[in-house]
C-alpha cells in the first residue's frame, strides 16, 4: 500500500498562466503534474496512464471541463479518478451543473493555495483508499482464475459462462448493472471451489457422501469469500445461488421459485449447459442440441424457469 500522499495530479487547462501557476504550487508539493490543453489528450491519458487526480479549470480546455469530466465518469477505467472542477465563478448554476457531470469537488479562483492543498491532499488520500479496493476486486477476481487453473479439463469455462450469461440476460433485456455481475458472476461464482481439496475436485469418478459435503460448501463460502467487498454486491447472490433448482431441492439454502436470484437462475442454466457442452475426463462432449434437451428435461422437472430455457435454446 502506497501511504505518500505524493501523487500524478492532470491539469487540464488551456490557459497557459493558470496552468502554470497551478503547476508550480503542486510541484512545490512534491506532486508530479502534467497539463493538457485538449479535451482529446486528456481523455486519451487518462485511459492510457490513469493519473490519481484530474484539476480541470471550467472554462477550459476549449470550454469543454463539464464534457471531459462527464466522459471520464461514465468509463469504468477512470470513474474512479477524482475530479476537481476549478472555476472562477461562485455560479449556482454551474456548480449544479459539475456535480450533474459527477466531479468530485470544486476550487474557486483565484487559489488560496493552502486549500488547495488541503482539498488534493483529502481526495489522493480517497483515490488511494479506492486503489486498495480495486487491487482486492483483482485479487479476488485473480482466485477465481485459479480454480480454472486447477482443473484443466475446465479450461476456458469461466470465460464462456460470462458470454453466455451476458448474451442471455442482454436478450431478456437486463440493464448494464446486471450484465456487469452476470459478466463478473461467471467468473468467480464457483471461487469457493478454493476450499475444495484436489483430491475431491479432480476425482475421477462419483463423490463418496463426505466429499459431496465438503464439494457442496462452495456457494456458501465463495460468499463469505466476497462478502468484504461492496463491488461485488450483486454478484454475491450468484455465487451463492447457482446450485439452487426452481423446486427447492438445490443447494444450499433450498430456494424456491422467485425466491432464486434471477442472475443466478441464468448462471445455473448456462453453467449446466456448459459442462455438458465440453468433454471431462469420465464423458465426451454433447452435442449442444442435446444439452439443451437436458436443460428442457430439467425445466419440465420443475428446477429450471422454462422461459428462461427456452430464450437460451433461442440463442444457442
Ligand atoms: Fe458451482
Amino acid at each position: 500500500m502506497t501511504t505518500s500522499l505524493t501523487a500524478a495530479i492532470l491539469v487540464a487547462d488551456d490557459d497557459d498562466i493558470s496552468a502554470r501557476y497551478l503547476k508550480r504550487i503542486l510541484t512545490r508539493e512534491g506532486h508530479h503534474v502534467s497539463v493538457m490543453t485538449t479535451a482529446d489528450d486528456v481523455l486519451e491519458a487518462c485511459a492510457a496512464n490513469p493519473p490519481d487526480l484530474v484539476l480541470i479549470d471550467l472554462v477550459a480546455p476549449q470550454g469543454q471541463g463539464f464534457e471531459v469530466c462527464r466522459r471520464l465518469k461514465e468509463q469504468a477505467a477512470t470513474r474512479l479518478i477524482p475530479v476537481v472542477i476549478v472555476t472562477s465563478q461562485s455560479d449556482r448554476r454551474e456548480r449544479l451543473a459539475g456535480i450533474d457531470a459527477g466531479c468530485d469537488d470544486f476550487i474557486s479562483k483565484p487559489f488560496d493555495s493552502t486549500e488547495l492543498q488541503a482539498r488534493i491532499r483529502s481526495l489522493v488520500k480517497l483515490k488511494r483508499y479506492t486503489d486498495d479496493l480495486e487491487s482486492a476486486e483483482a485479487i479476488i477476481l485473480g482466485l477465481g482464475a485459479t480454480i480454472e487453473a486447477r482443473d484443466p479439463t475446465t479450461r476456458g469455462h469461466c470465460q464462456r459462462l460470462s458470454h453466455y450469461a451476458t448474451t442471455l440476460g442482454r436478450s431478456i433485456g437486463l440493464d448494464q448493472a446486471d450484465l456487469d455481475a452476470l459478466d463478473r458472476g461467471g467468473f468467480l461464482h464457483d471461487i469457493g471451489k478454493i476450499a475444495v481439496p484436489d483430491r475431491v475436485l479432480l476425482k475421477d469418478g462419483s463423490l463418496d457422501a463426505q466429499e459431496s459435503r465438503v464439494m457442496r460448501e462452495h456457494p456458501v463460502v465463495g460468499d463469505a469469500l466476497c462478502a468484504g467487498l461492496r463491488s461485488l454486491v450483486r454478484v454475491r447472490p450468484i455465487v451463492r445461488h447457482h446450485h439452487e433448482r426452481l423446486d427447492g431441492t438445490g443447494y444450499p439454502d433450498g430456494l424456491r421459485n422467485t425466491q432464486v436470484p434471477l442472475l443466478a437462475q441464468i448462471v445455473a442454466i448456462v453453467d449446466v449447459f456448459d459442462a455438458l457442452t465440453t468433454e471431462r475426463p469420465y464423458r465426451t462432449a454433447l452435442p449442444k442440441p442435446d444439452a439443451v434437451g437436458i436443460l428442457m428435461d430439467e425445466a419440465t422437472k420443475g428446477w429450471r424457469d422454462r422461459a428462461l430455457v427456452d430464450e437460451f435454446a433461442a440463442l444457442i
